[in-house]
């Protein structure tokens, strides 16, 4: 499968040669395996040119600001799909044919409900905890209630506790909100699309039940599509990791979720508003972005920048479109918005930007469309890890179908040299 050679010459040594391959789109990869037998490794912390699997599932292009699932650009998925129906794609490889989506959407609606005892299990929960805090222990507790489907070496064993993240993900988000907001859990209603059900169980009650708006369902569902993969990200990489070692699809995807925590990644949503909040003000701006721009201040633009993306962010423009959408439907004229809105447009014409490439991304705007929609900040990442979960799953799967390594890096030690142990 080499399509080239590439060599690499180490000073006093004899020239190595490595296969170079060529993928379907996006730059070559040279395969340094064969250096361990050289006595030399790599050095790349951060993953900054390291290429850790071979995919098929997802391709992006930073450059161009280009993000295709299974070859489907997203803005036409975000259009035209649903997220069940990229959930689909993902994890099957094509789009469903009616009959193939039917099913599908009925397999999610018949998993949706979980196990009565998690919610013993929730109750050991401070009611005051981060809602990504309680996300962790519960899906990780997961594999301690589906022990039928735990065996990663058997598809249907892979394909049932996929169906079940997938189903099982919105009620327990919806779990984890009713029980920080002292109010009695929501059961699933399996008459409801999968969006629908989520709003009602966030928001409903037994006292009231009312109906979901179809412009807001719609909104929902499309921040669940543009979040539902995005390549080799922390958490997805964190997953394979995991994965790699054997551990089961439920232990694998808590692992995700803790990764996605991070402000760097999916916990940048909720760092977005909290800056805007920060901000105040219009005529704060210039400040803040001064601090952005200090390298003696750690404060960085929440909603700006990428590892891959060095254009704009294409998720971004949906969101910015979908944003209109939700605050146009429920007649809000958000200030904060305005200063969103002010704040990008400063930052875009200031060189520093500029010269960086950095642009907004997914959740500069996705925080702004969740807070029109009533769902409080805290629970903005719980969200993103909702969406993101048939990616996780997808590449899970992608890795465990084929032959795949434990992943374990190797390190460049500058530690100490052996050295005995003082007598005292
Ligand atoms: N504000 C100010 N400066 C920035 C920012 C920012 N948001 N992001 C990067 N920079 C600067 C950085 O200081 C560096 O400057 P210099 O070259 O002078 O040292 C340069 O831009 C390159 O940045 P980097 O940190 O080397 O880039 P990275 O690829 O390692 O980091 C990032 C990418 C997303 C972690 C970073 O841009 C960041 O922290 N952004 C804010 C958090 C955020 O919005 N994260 C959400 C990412 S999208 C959702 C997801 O997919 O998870």
């Amino acid at each position: 499968m080499a399509d080239k050679k590439a060599q690499l010459i180490i000073e006093g040594a004899a020239p190595i040669e490595l296969p170079v391959y060529s993928g379907t789109l996006g730059p070559d990869v040279v395969d340094v395996r064969g250096l361990t037998s050289e006595g030399v490794f790599t050095f790349d912390p951060g993953f900054m040119a390291t290429s850790s699997c071979e995919s098929k599932i997802t391709y992006i292009d930073g450059d161009k600001g280009v993000l295709l699932h299974r070859g489907y650009p997203i803005e036409q998925l975000a259009e035209k799909s649903d997220f069940l129906e990229t959930c689909f794609l993902l994890l099957k490889g094509e789009l469903p044919t009616a009959a193939e989506k039917e099913k599908f959407d009925n397999t999610i609606k018949n998993h949706t409900m979980v196990h009565e005892q998690l919610k013993n299990f929730l109750n050991g929960f401070r009611r005051d905890a981060h809602p990504m805090a309680i996300m962790c222990g519960v899906v990780g507790a997961l594999s301690a209630f589906y022990h039928d489907s735990l065996d990663i070496n058997d598809p249907h064993h892979r394909e049932i506790s996929a169906i079940r993240l997938i189903a099982k993900m919105p009620t327990i988000a919806a779990m984890v909100y009713k029980y920080s907001a002292g109010q009695p859990m929501m059961y699933p209603r399996n008459d409801l699309s999968y969006s629908e059900n989520f709003l009602h169980m966030m928001f409903n009650t037994p006292a009231e039940i009312k109906p979901i708006s179809p412009v807001l369902a719609r909104a929902m569902d499309r921040i669940f599509v543009l979040h539902a993969d995005h390549e080799q990200n922390a958490s997805t990489s964190t997953v394979r990791l995991a994965g790699s070692s054997g551990a089961n699809p439920f232990a694998c995807i808590a692992a995700g979720i803790a990764a996605l925590w991070g402000p760097a990644h999916g916990g940048a949503n909720e760092a977005v508003l909290r800056m805007l909040d920060e901000i105040g003000d219009v005529s704060n701006i210039d400040s803040f972005i001064a601090k952005a721009k200090d390298k003696d201040d750690p404060f960085k633009l929440m909603g700006f920048g990428h590892r891959v993306y060095k254009n704009f962010d294409p998720r971004a423009r949906v969101m910015k479109q979908t944003c209109d959408e939700v605050l146009g439907e429920l007649g809000i004229n958000d200030p904060q918005l305005e200063l969103a809105m002010k704040l990008e447009e400063i930052a875009l014409s200031d060189p520093y930007f500029a010269e960086r490439n950095l642009y907004p991304n997914v959740d500069f705007y996705s925080g702004i469309i969740l807070k029109a929609l009533g769902i409080p900040t805290e629970m903005f990442t719980v969200i993103f890890a909702t969406g993101r979960t048939p990616g996780w799953i997808a590449h899970w799967n992608e890795m465990i179908s084929n032959p795949y390594k434990i992943g374990r890096p190797r390190q460049l030690y500058t530690g100490y040299t052996q050295r005995d142990y003082p007598n005292k």
